[in-house]
């Protein structure tokens, strides 16, 4: 019976171990996505359909309403956003849950560390 690890890199497209640091200031590795929001990718695993990166804002605004195909998780560094469809707000040390095909409009109170 195969053990987790030899599940887990059972495809020749499924990342190795990484670590790397998430926030940097080296602006190579930020994605510009509109005005004032860039994401920094970290993880990309073709084989599973799975991603993860940081998203950095430099500003407050909206991010329109939307919905995923898959589950978001989100951790939330610093600043504050909440959505319009719902009553709490995601504060640093936050852990957010997307769940796949919920509809949500981000809005962005405080930009935090960049901003
Ligand atoms: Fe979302």
């Amino acid at each position: 019976m195969p053990t987790d690890t030899e599940i887990a890199h059972s495809s020749p497209w499924a990342p190795d171990d990484i670590v790397a640091t998430a926030i940097t200031d080296d602006e190579r590795l930020w994605v510009p996505m509109g005005e004032g929001f860039w994401v920094r990718p970290l993880m990309f695993d073709t084989a599973h359909g799975a991603w993860a990166n940081v998203l950095r804002t430099e500003t407050s605004g909206v991010i329109s309403r939307h919905r995923h195909a898959c589950p978001v998780h989100g951790y939330v560094v610093d600043g504050s956003w909440h959505y319009l469809e719902h009553d709490w707000v995601a504060e640093p040390g936050s852990y957010v849950y997307e769940p796949a095909g919920d509809t949500h409009t981000l809005v962005i109170d405080d930009p935090g560390l960049h901003g």
